[in-house]
């Protein structure tokens, strides 16, 4: 039986550390989760969050006072602020403003949340917050990388509509996916770096054929699914080569990605990153390509009223990368997008490209599949099927990873 997120937080000490950003409110969805999965939850909050919701709602919910400065006396005699960090058995900061992030990665203990942190010996998680511009700026890419290595773990963010209107990556996590995410953390050695030594390769979005130097034929991957698979993987310690279709994603922290646009570049870049330990083919690879690229835009006139196109079968990586031949993997995992008799084909495919797991996705419904931020998935191995029900594609990768993990020890 799967253990659950009740199993693994029931009775955990929580300091739950929230910086001063927007998505402040969000964290108090995030507390009525923890306490509902059991989790003793105390709140700490810096300065800027106190400005966007009031300690009173914390403290409602959490059933604790919160901690809102160093230099409280009586909150001190309570409990001092080295005794609450040796009391946290996991500290989550959220949001973990840009500002907040960058305190961390360089030490500083001017507040009560940064002292915390520093004097905690407990594991760290944090889930950023900001605008686009800030959570791509090189600073706090040099900032999380620091911090990662150094084994605090990364939640989200995700990519979205944000709060000042415009879109991109810096949207916190939705609560459920932070305390998902932490859990599967928890309920892993090492601090969550169970993949540590393993080396996987993800393939994600679509591929392009191009058919003359304006126009492609092409597929409505996004990439999503496949990142999240590949952030997932490096968060939990794996070396990850994400293999990427043309996407407008940004890397992941800890990839290596390599960018390609057809089917053929991407068989090379697969094979290319290999000897591996698990592949993993998120990637929705195009099945034909124009047999040859016309060297000039194909007019509208060239084909009279209509106009025949001579495709191709690409080459199935897939398939080929299950053979194995000198690729060392252990463990091939392919994805199958279908619309209808979902469980008929990915079996069918399971079976016909000797893969050790498949996982099926129904594509063309709205909410799931293509481009959407969820998923629902059902995966099957030789002797076994899990279903995996609707969620955010941050929190099924984690899973998927769980699952990834027991067929490669079984
Ligand atoms: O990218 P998103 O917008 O987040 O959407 C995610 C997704 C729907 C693309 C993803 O979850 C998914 O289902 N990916 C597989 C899509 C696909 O091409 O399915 P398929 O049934 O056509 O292919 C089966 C498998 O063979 C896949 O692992 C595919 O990567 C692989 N394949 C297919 C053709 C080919 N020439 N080479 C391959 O390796």
């Amino acid at each position: 039986m799967s253990t659950s997120i009740a199993d693994i937080l029931n009775g955990k000490r929580v300091l739950l550390c929230v910086g001063g950003g927007i998505a402040a409110y969000k964290a108090l969805e995030v507390v009525r989760r923890l306490r509902a999965a059991g989790a003793e939850v105390q709140v700490a909050m810096t300065a800027g969050a106190q400005r966007f919701v009031a300690p009173l709602s914390f403290q409602a919910l959490s059933g604790r006072t919160v901690r809102t400065s160093l230099w409280d006396e009586s909150a001190e005699a309570a409990m001092g602020h080295i005794e609450l960090a040796r009391w946290a058995q996991q500290v989550l900061i959220a949001p973990a403003t840009a500002d907040l992030l960058a305190k961390l990665a360089h030490g500083f203990a001017g507040d009560l949340v940064t002292t915390l942190c520093l004097a905690t010996t407990a594991p760290i998680a944090v889930a950023p917050a900001m605008n686009h511009c800030m959570w791509r700026h090189p600073a706090t890419r040099a900032n999380i990388a620091l911090l990662q290595q150094r084994g605090v773990r990364v939640i989200g963010p995700e990519d979205g509509l944000l709060a000042e209107g415009e879109s991109g990556p810096g949207r916190l996590s939705e609560p459920e996916s932070i305390v998902a995410a932490l859990a599967s953390g928890s309920a892993t050695h090492g601090g969550g770096r169970d993949l540590a030594g393993v080396r996987m390769v993800v393939t994600a979005g679509p591929t392009y054929e191009d058919l003359d130097p304006v126009r492609y034929l092409g597929n409505r991957s996004s990439g999503k699914m496949g990142f999240a698979i590949a952030a997932s993987a490096a968060r939990r310690g794996a070396e990850v080569a994400l293999i990427a279709g043309p996407v407008h994603l940004d890397t992941p922290v800890g990839v290596q990605r390599m960018n390609v646009r057809s089917a053929r570049q991407m068989r090379e870049a697969v094979f290319a990153a290999m000897p591996a330990d698990i592949y993993v083919g998120t990637a929705a690879v195009a099945d034909f390509a124009p047999l040859a690229i016309a060297p000039q835009k194909i007019k509208k006139t060239a084909g009279g009223e209509g106009l025949k196109l001579e495709l191709v079968r690409t080459p199935d990586i897939l398939a080929e990368v299950a053979k194995r031949e000198d690729t060392g993997l252990k463990l091939v995992v392919g994805f199958a997008a279908e619309t209808d008799d979902v469980a008929r084909y990915a079996k069918q495919k399971l079976a016909d490209k000797h893969l050790d797991l498949i996982v099926a996705n129904r594509v063309g419904v709205p909410g799931c599949g293509f481009e959407s931020d969820n998923n629902a998935m059902i995966a099957f191995w030789p002797e076994g099927e899990k279903a995996f029900s609707e969620a955010p594609k941050a929190r099924l990768a984690e899973e998927l990873i769980d699952l990834i993990l027991e067929r490669l020890q079984a």
